[in-house]
């Protein structure tokens, strides 16, 4: 059962509110984003410990302002307003927020003038990040300003009594130097709430929930090798142990290393009821000749989904449940209309609606960093649970023209190459991704006395936050040396090594 807190995060626009949510969980207090839209009444049959209003890009002045319900405020449930939800706050109860060209852009030093539970014994003055256009000029009746900065008077306000907190700078933000601690006043101190949403609460829940759904019935899951598939087997194979089969379907597209690693991980560290239905000659055959990048998804898609519906058939036909790696961004991205589009691919892997299970979605709840932190806990290798992201077509995607054996193999050295050597420098946890892309033309080079006719390999390494933009990793030139010199020394049929130094945009990350 529920024994923890929640917090509840009012979304009024987007950019914020997952942050805010991520911090306040990390604070080990579960927390969720609801949109604005969501009636109070709502908000308060969920009986949360607290609500906090995030920010918003708008002013509150601009016609169509994100509002609430000032019901909100009579209910008892503490309130803290971060930035617009801060001037929401101080404008629904009395007092004035005003465009006074004041705004702050940026690192800011703020001065705790008066005693308040969110700041507690922390410095009077501490670096705070602002992002504001109008300012707060004065606080309600009722209400007392406790820090303000050089340009507004009024960076902090609250009503102790009522519990209505605002703030104008943002806690979340790293930036923020004290913002965790002062968010954790708010939590403990102010909310009254418990630090229990920890690991080990996250995993019995999800461990309870699993078995009072699934009860005595079969499960199946597919397993892509990737971090959520893996997080939400383990999670499920805790729960219901041998009801659970799991189905890998190699398509032969994987990089060097993955399938092995799958078996390793799951049949013989877990003893998982685990089918590896080895299919690569399908994949390729179907991808003979193809060059079309979009055509070579729509082939790898098909093929996945015929392979897992003939499989799942026949070793587990019986089965009413099928595990899926939802994660909460996800499930808030199709339901919060002010959350910004994540473009999503289809995804291989993906199936269909039509087949005949029901959903078993044991990450609905956790972010990407607490699936990982849940994959921890369950002993998965850090392999696994520290992936970059990579492609559900593969390998396919990183061959521009025809997908060949011939040239898997060539792309699977040198990828396993500039992995290994990615990692050694400790690079892989900074690099958003990191990979080699081979192109099907052939260029010249000498190679002893001999003329060469082969292959160039590229490198592409990229730092992003979630995949819409990203730039080239400035790799250092003694790593890109090393990864060239190994390259063409160790793999035959490459002559050439070219890094890319394409940002996106205007270019993607993947070659196709
Ligand atoms: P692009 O190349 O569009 O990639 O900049 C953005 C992110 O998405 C990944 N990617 C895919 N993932 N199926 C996937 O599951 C696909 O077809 C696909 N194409 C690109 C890519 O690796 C990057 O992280």
């Amino acid at each position: 059962m529920e024994d923890h807190d929640t917090v509840l995060v009012v979304d009024f626009g987007a950019q914020y509110a997952q942050l805010i949510a991520r911090r306040v969980r990390e604070a080990h207090v579960y927390s969720e984003i609801v949109s604005r839209h969501t009636p109070v009444s709502e908000l308060l049959a969920r009986r949360p410990a607290g609500i906090i209003f995030s920010g918003g890009p708008k002013s509150v002045h601009v016609e169509g302002a994100p509002s609430i319900d000032p019901a909100v405020y009579e209910s008892g449930v503490p309130v803290l307003g971060i930035c617009y939800g801060a001037q929401l706050v101080a404008q629904q109860l009395g007092g004035e927020v005003a465009r006074t060209g004041l705004g702050e852009y940026g690192r800011t030093e703020l001065e705790v003038i008066a005693r308040s539970a969110l700041f507690g014994d922390l410095p009077t003055t501490q670096d705070v990040w602002m992002s504001h256009g109008d300012s707060i000029v004065s606080a309600p009746a009722g209400f007392s300003v406790t820090a303000a900065t050089d340009a507004v008077p009024v960076a902090a306000l609250e009503d102790a009594e009522r519990r209505i907190y605002g703030v104008q700078f943002h806690p979340e933000v790293a930036h923020t130097t004290r913002g965790q601690e002062i968010l954790k006043h708010f939590l403990y101190d102010v909310c009254g709430c418990r630090p229990r949403w920890t690991m080990t609460s996250i995993i019995e829940q999800a461990v309870e929930a699993i078995r009072a759904q699934v009860g005595g019935e079969k499960v199946i899951c597919g397993l892509s090798g990737g971090v959520d598939s893996s997080v939400a087997a383990a999670l499920v194979h805790k729960a219901v142990g041998d009801q659970l089969t799991c189905v890998f379907v190699d398509t032969g597209l994987m990089r060097a290393g993955e399938a092995e690693q799958v078996e390793d991980t799951f049949r013989r560290q877990f003893g998982v009821d685990l089918v590896h239905a080895k299919a690569a000659d399908r994949f390729l055959e179907n991808l003979a000749g193809v060059e079309d990048p979009e055509r070579k998804r729509k082939i790898i898609g098909e093929t996945f989904i015929r392979v897992f519906e003939e499989v799942a058939a026949e070793t587990a036909g019986d089965a009413r449940f099928l595990v899926q790696g939802t994660l909460y961004p996800d499930v808030i991205e199709s339901g919060t209309k002010d959350a910004a589009r994540i473009k999503s691919h289809h995804n291989v892997g993906g199936l269909p609606d039509d087949m005949q299970f029901e959903l078993v979605e044991p990450l609905r709840n956790l972010f990407k960093d607490e699936v990982r932190a849940v994959g921890e806990e369950l002993g998965l290798p850090e392999d696994i649970v520290w992936r970059q992201p990579f492609p559900g077509p593969g390998l396919a995607v990183r061959i521009v023209g025809d997908v060949t054996p011939e040239r898997l193999e060539i792309l699977r050295q040198a990828d396993a190459i500039v992995v290994e050597e990615i990692k050694k420098a400790g690079l892989h946890l900074e690099l958003w991704q990191a990979f080699a892309v081979l192109i099907g033309v052939r260029t010249v080079g000498v190679m002893g006395d001999e003329r060469t006719y082969a292959h160039p390999i590229v490198i592409r390494a990229v730092t992003s936050d979630d995949a819409m933009t990203a730039d080239w990793a400035r790799l250092p030139h003694d790593l890109l040396d090393l990864l060239a010199r190994r390259i063409i020394n160790e793999v035959p049929g490459v002559n050439r090594v070219a890094f890319d130094i394409t940002a996106k945009p205007p270019g993607t990350i993947e070659w196709e």
